[in-house]
């Protein structure tokens, strides 16, 4: 038997409290900065999420050894206004921590931020994503309408989109 944790039961939910924003914005720091190696100011220099919608994703995490089940943040995502179009949502920051991928989280994350921006009433979502990324978005519906990269901090990325919601 193995004395790993597991994690079950994943959740997405509105972050409406500034405890759950706060939580949003730990997994970011874990994922984009600790793991992946972003510059701290990445996370601490930004400001958007005082307008932005924000997505907190969960799980329960079964510590077999101590027989513990803990609910732990997991992954984010947040909407933000588009400068060029208010009939646009922008998906930012999706992150899932690397304990708990593959979980379909994920996915989760943009089906409820999806969700969110139809009811906001816009017609269309864009998101500048990483590169090597191109095939997790394309899956999820999203199309590179113009086929060359661009760099954004640090790395090659893309301009995704969904249209017609
Ligand atoms: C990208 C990320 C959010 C995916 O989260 P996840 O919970 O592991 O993804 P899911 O389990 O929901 O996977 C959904 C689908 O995408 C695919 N997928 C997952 N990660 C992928 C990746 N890195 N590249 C290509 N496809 C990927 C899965 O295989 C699955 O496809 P399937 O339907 O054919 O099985 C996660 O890997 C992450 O946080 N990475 C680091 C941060 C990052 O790069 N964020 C995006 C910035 S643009």
């Amino acid at each position: 038997m193995t004395n790993t944790p597991s994690y079950q039961n994943p959740k997405v939910i509105l972050a409406t409290t500034p405890e759950e924003k706060k939580k949003c914005a730990d997994v970011r720091v874990k994922v984009f900065v600790e793991e992946l190696g972003y510059p701290p100011e990445l996370e601490s220099l930004d400001t958007m999420d005082a307008i932005a919608t924000l997505w907190l994703a969960t799980c329960e995490k079964v510590d077999i050894k101590n027989n513990t089940i803990t609910t732990i943040p997991v992954g984010t995502i947040r909407m933000l206004p588009y400068d060029e179009d208010d009939t646009v949502g922008v998906l930012s920051r999706l992150a899932v921590v690397s304990e708990t991928r593959g979980m379909r989280l994920g996915q989760k994350l943009v089906e409820a931020f999806e969700d969110g921006v139809k009811d906001a009433g816009k017609k269309a979502i864009m998101v500048q994503g990483v590169a090597e990324k191109r095939s997790f978005y394309e899956a999820l519906g999203y199309t590179v309408e113009m086929d060359e990269t661009y760099i954004k901090d640090g790395s090659p990325h893309y301009k995704f989109w969904k249209r017609n919601l």
